[in-house]
C-alpha cells in the first residue's frame, strides 16, 4: 500500500503554522508522504491566502467551516485560547487532530478538549515536539542503559526573550485570556512534559513565579522542584527576559547514581556523557540525519526544520497505520497537571502533592 492519501487543513498561519507548512510541503516533495495540504483558514485572510500559495492546489477557506469541509486531518496553530473551538469543529466531523500546546489557558478547559477528543475517538497528537526532537530522544534511550545506575537529579535552565518580538510577530503572549500565563504554560509545558517522560511520575511540586515585565497574570520566571514518584528530583528555571540574542534555549544536567549525561542544543544535541573515566558525545540517530538531508530547503533549515517534520511524519504514519499518535492528549494532560501545581504553589507557597 502506498501512502495515505490525505487533504489537510491549516488553522492558524502564524510563527508555529509556517513551520508545519514548511514541513508539510517539504515531506511531499521529498516523497515521505502523499499528504497534501489542501485549505487554510485565518483570521486574517492575507495570511491564509499567503499559506495557501505555497502549496499546489491548496485554497484558502473564508471561514471554519469551509477549511474543515472535505478534509480528513486538521493542523490546530491557532493562540491557545482558540483551540477548543476548532478541535471542537473537527471532531465533530471525525478528522485527525494534530493539536499545538498548550492545550488551553488552562487544567479544566484542557481537560474538556480532551474530552471532546476521547468522546469522538478521533485520531489525535499535541505538539509537544521535544519528544520528537534527536536530543531528548537519545536522552531517553540512554536513560534505560545499563550501567548508568538509577537517576537521581535533574537541573533543566529554559530561558527566551520575551516572545512578543523578533521572530514571534504577535502579542497575545502578553494577555492571559489568551495564553492562560506565562513562560511556565506557554513554553515549560514542554519541559514539564520531557521531565515527567524522563524521569517518571511526578508527586510533588514546590514552586514560585515573578513577574518582571508587569504583563498581567503573565509570570516571566517560574522555579519549581518536582519530586517523582522514584525518589528523583528535578527542578526547572524558566524566564522570558530581553536578551534578544537567546530567542530560545535549554540546558539539561541529568545525574544518575553512575553517569552525568547533558544537554545545551535541545533540538539535534549532541547528547553529553561522562562517566568515571571517560566521556561521549551522543548525535542523532541515522535516520534522522537521513530525514533531514531528505528535505528540499536550505541546508542550515533542515535539522531544524526535521524535528518538527519527524512530529508531523510521526502522526500521518500512526492514522495510517491504526496506531496511537504519540503524545497523546493524555500525555498532555499529564503536562497540564503540573503547570496547574506548580501555579497552585506559587500562589499559596505551598507544596503540592499530585494523587
Ligand atoms: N510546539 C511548538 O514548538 C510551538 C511553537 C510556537 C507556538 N506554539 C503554539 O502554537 C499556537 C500558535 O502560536 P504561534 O506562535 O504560531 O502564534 P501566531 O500569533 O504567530 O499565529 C497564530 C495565527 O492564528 C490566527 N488566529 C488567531 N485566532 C484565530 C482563530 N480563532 N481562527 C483562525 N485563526 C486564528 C492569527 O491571525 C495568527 O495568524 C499557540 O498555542 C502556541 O503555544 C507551539
Amino acid at each position: 500500500m502506498g501512502p495515505w492519501h490525505v487533504n489537510l487543513s491549516i488553522i492558524g498561519c502564524g510563527f508555529i503554522g509556517a513551520t508545519h507548512s514548511h514541513a508539510l510541503r517539504a515531506l511531499r516533495r521529498a516523497g515521505h508522504t502523499d499528504a497534501v495540504v489542501a485549505t487554510t483558514w485565518d483570521l486574517d485572510p492575507a495570511r491564509a491566502r499567503r499559506f495557501a500559495s505555497a502549496h499546489v492546489g491548496c485554497r484558502p477557506a473564508a471561514d471554519l467551516d469551509e477549511a474543515l469541509d472535505g478534509v480528513d486531518a486538521v493542523w490546530v496553530c491557532t493562540p491557545t485560547s482558540s483551540h477548543l473551538e476548532v478541535v471542537e469543529a473537527a471532531a465533530a466531523r471525525r478528522l485527525a487532530v494534530f493539536c499545538e500546546k498548550p492545550l488551553a489557558t488552562d487544567l479544566a478547559g484542557a481537560e474538556r478538549l480532551a474530552g471532546v477528543l476521547e468522546a469522538t475517538g478521533v485520531p489525535s497528537q499535541v505538539g509537544l515536539v521535544l519528544r520528537h526532537a534527536p536530543v531528548f530522544l537519545r536522552l531517553k534511550e540512554a536513560l534505560g542503559e545499563p550501567g548508568f545506575g538509577r537517576p537521581m537529579a535533574a537541573v533543566l535552565r529554559d530561558d527566551q526573550f520575551f516572545p512578543i518580538q523578533g521572530q514571534y510577530a504577535s502579542t497575545w503572549r502578553a494577555d492571559v485570556e489568551v495564553a492562560g500565563g506565562g513562560a511556565l504554560i506557554e513554553h515549560s509545558i514542554h519541559d514539564l512534559d520531557v521531565l515527567a517522560w524522563l524521569l517518571g511520575e511526578v508527586v510533588e511540586v514546590e514552586a514560585g513565579t515573578a513577574n518582571f515585565a508587569g504583563h498581567p497574570g503573565i509570570e516571566d520566571v517560574a522555579s519549581a522542584r518536582l519530586t517523582h514518584r522514584s525518589g528523583a528530583v528535578s527542578t526547572l528555571i524558566s524566564l522570558w527576559h530581553r536578551i534578544l540574542s537567546r530567542p530560545s534555549g535549554r540546558r539539561l544536567e541529568v545525574f544518575c547514581e553512575d553517569r552525568l549525561l547533558w544537554l545545551e542544543e535541545d533540538q539535534v544535541g549532541p547528547l553529553h556523557v561522562e562517566w568515571s573515566d571517560g566521556s561521549e558525545r551522543r548525535g542523532p540517530v541515522p535516520a534522522f540525519g537521513q530525514l533531514a538531508a531528505s528535505l528540499p530547503v536550505r541546508a542550515d533549515w533542515q535539522e531544524s526544520l526535521a524535528v518538527y517534520a519527524s512530529a508531523d511524519l510521526a502522526f500521518l504514519r500512526a492514522v495510517e497505520e491504526g496506531r496511537p499518535p504519540s503524545p497523546a492528549v493524555s500525555e498532555a494532560l499529564v503536562a497540564h497537571r503540573l503547570v496547574d501545581a506548580i501555579y497552585r504553589s506559587s500562589s499559596t507557597g505551598r507544596k503540592v502533592a499530585l494523587r
